[in-house]
């Protein structure tokens, strides 16, 4: 036997062609599905689903620095180097990042919910983790962030809407 007989043998014969297809055909199908998947978290608005994980003792969590004008100065300088490329220099949110004047911010998030958030982000949304950050400069962007109230109160650069006179 010499090397031309060997090479005789047909290639395709060697890599069956079928064998190869299907799972690359597999692998495709699975990528488009996860693009979809993707897609779907990137659209997801905020709902406030992150309330739900909230542990009690996080909940009732009181802010220490709560209403202190130096703490909320503070919060405020904080707020535009952290936060403010996400939610906006006047936290009224920009496209699927959301209001931080919202009802739900603003009311139903007590400041312990909003610590634990900061603590532990929403990574799969978005939100990132602040834990990094020293806890008191967490409590001061908190008092920041309630200082502001509702959207409606007082919207920076936003007219107050008027009332109907009668
Ligand atoms: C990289 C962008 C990004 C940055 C920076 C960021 N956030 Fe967020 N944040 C998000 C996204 C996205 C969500 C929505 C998560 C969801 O869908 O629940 C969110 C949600 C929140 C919420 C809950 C809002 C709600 O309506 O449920 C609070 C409170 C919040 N962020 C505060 C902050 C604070 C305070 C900072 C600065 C320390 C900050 N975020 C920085 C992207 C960001």
């Amino acid at each position: 036997m010499n090397a031309t007989t060997v090479n005789r043998v047909p290639r395709q014969a060697r890599i069956p062609g079928g064998a190869r297809r299907a799972p690359a055909r597999r692998v495709e199908r699975l990528r488009a599905a996860l693009c979809f998947v993707a897609l779907l978290i990137c659209m997801a608005a905020a709902d406030g689903s992150w309330l739900r994980s909230v542990p009690p003792d996080y909940h009732s969590k009181a802010n220490p620095l709560a209403g202190q004008p130096a703490a909320i100065a503070g919060g405020e300088v904080l707020f535009a180097d952290r936060c403010a490329k996400c939610h906006g220099k006047d936290a009224l949110g920009r496209g699927k990042r959301p209001s931080l004047r919202s009802e739900r911010v603003q009311s139903q998030a007590t400041e312990g919910d909003i610590f634990w958030l900061l603590k532990n982000g929403n990574l799969r949304r978005g939100m990132p983790t602040w834990s990094a950050m020293p806890e008191p400069s967490r409590w001061q962007i908190i008092a920041y962030v309630k200082s502001l109230g509702p959207e409606s109160a007082s919207a920076p650069g936003k007219k107050p809407r008027q009332e109907k006179s009668k």
